[in-house]
């Protein structure tokens, strides 16, 4: 079923508790790392708390940002000023306060490409290997040091919807994707399951009553995108008590 390895659940009260957590373990990985230090973003509602509170004085203050790339996992292909765009949403939050312009690295969506998703993924893929410093993924030098994911009612997670060819992909390390399940539905950019597990942490943030459908049949085991994408170090799912199904509550 899974392509990785073990993951583990922690399960928090409700969404800014998760905000909190998820902070710590950000600020914790970047701590763990003296070096250049890349973090992964996602898009969607899930990380909201914790993109607020890295904006706040107390966590603004623990991250040495001069050394800290800012990439997203996926991208919805519409322009940079849609409030949709997942980017957008991060730099509004938290980024254009605090970043250095050089360490935020978008997928393009707003050049003359807008529409075609194959050719920002090739330009992001270019970014991506420009900044590991080569095209060979060495599981002893994880691309990121933490990704972020949330997870949609289908069981998707990044623009890896079940069913679709992207989900199978073991070379590339972006792809476009035509056509998304869910809304916006515009087409996708998307990291694939190699790369998103290149990382020291790939860390799910799921809140709220209406995931607990999907959680139902995740923790069931189902063969879908969001229980097939692991870390090759660690993966941890933050779970709030609406999202928790009924037999895993304590
Ligand atoms: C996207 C996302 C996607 C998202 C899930 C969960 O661009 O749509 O990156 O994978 O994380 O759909 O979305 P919510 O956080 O809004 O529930």
């Amino acid at each position: 079923m899974a392509d990785g390895g073990a993951r583990s659940i922690i399960t928090v009260a409700d969404p800014a508790a998760g905000g909190k957590t998820a902070v710590g373990r950000l600020v914790a990985r970047i701590g763990g790392n003296s070096g250049r230090i890349a973090i992964c973003l996602t898009g969607g509602s899930s990380p909201t708390a914790l993109y607020q509170l890295l904006a706040t004085t107390e966590y603004r203050a623990q991250i040495p940002w001069d050394r800290v790339h800012w990439f997203v996992g996926d991208e919805r292909l519409v322009p940079r000023k849609d409030p949709t765009h997942n980017m957008s949403m991060a730099r509004q939050a938290f980024l254009d306060r605090c970043a250095p312009a050089a360490n935020v690295h978008p997928i393009p969506t707003d050049t003359a490409n807008l529409g075609d998703p194959d050719v920002s993924a090739a330009l992001y893929e270019n970014e991506l290997t420009a900044f590991y410093g080569g095209d060979h993924l060495d599981p002893a030098r994880p691309l990121f040091d933490l990704v972020l994911m949330g997870i949609g009612p289908d069981g998707h997670t990044a623009s890896l919807f079940p069913g679709a060819p992207a989900i199978e992909e073991t070379a590339r390390w972006v792809v476009g994707v035509p056509k998304a399940n869910v809304e916006p539905l515009v087409p996708r950019v998307t990291l694939t399951l190699p790369a998103l597990a290149s990382c020291r942490e790939m860390l799910f943030e799921i809140a709220g009553r209406s995931k607990r459908v999907i959680l139902t049949r995740l923790l069931a085991g189902e063969n879908l995108p969001a229980n097939r994408a692991r870390s090759s170090g660690e993966t941890v799912w933050l779970v709030d008590r609406a999202a928790l199904p009924e037999d895993f509550r304590g």
